[in-house]
């Protein structure tokens, strides 16, 4: 996925950031659309989700667009179910000159909300920032 962080021109990357100004978590309530033949929740549905989250930290770090370049791991740990709420979050790991690792990690409130809460997913991606005409841009190191 491409996040490009409205109105901000690439110009106006700063030297550094923390981690915490680009952690990023979105919510979604799977649907019985998104079931694969075995009644659970295709894994495509919830890479989706893993892509998002991951680009919008990586738009958020480098202060405009950034794209998917590599999934470097990718793991299912328990079935999603439709019905459940899950919640992907993002954390930057790494900054390099252009590319970003991000780690993100899914979690499901079953759809009764009832029992714990339960990890799902993990990922790591790489992304990298992109300028106007596609070719990678600087982003700020990781403090
Ligand atoms: C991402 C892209 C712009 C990189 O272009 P490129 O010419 O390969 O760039 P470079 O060789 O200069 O590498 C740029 C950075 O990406 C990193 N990189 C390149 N390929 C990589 C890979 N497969 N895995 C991890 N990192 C990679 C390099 O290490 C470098 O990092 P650094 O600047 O932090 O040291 C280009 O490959 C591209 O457009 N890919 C398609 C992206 C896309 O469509 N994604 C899906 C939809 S969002």
């Amino acid at each position: 996925m491409t996040v490009q962080s409205a109105g901000n021109p690439p110009a106006a990357v700063r030297d550094s950031k923390t981690p915490a100004e680009s952690q990023v978590m979105l919510k979604h309530i799977m649907s019985e659309h998104d079931t694969n033949l075995y009644g659970t929740i295709h894994g495509g549905v919830v890479m989706k989700l893993i892509d998002d989250t991951a680009a919008a930290s990586a738009g958020r770090h480098a202060d405009g667009p950034a794209v998917t370049v590599s999934v470097n791991r990718m793991t299912f740990l328990a079935p999603v179910r439709a019905g459940d709420l899950l919640s992907a979050e993002a954390t930057l790991e790494r900054a390099g000159r252009t590319s970003m690792d991000v780690a993100v990690r899914v979690t499901a409130e079953r759809w009764n909300f009832s029992g714990p809460v339960t990890e799902v997913a993990t990922a790591r991606l790489t992304f990298v920032a992109i300028d106007a005409e596609g070719r990678p841009r600087s982003v700020p190191a990781l403090v």
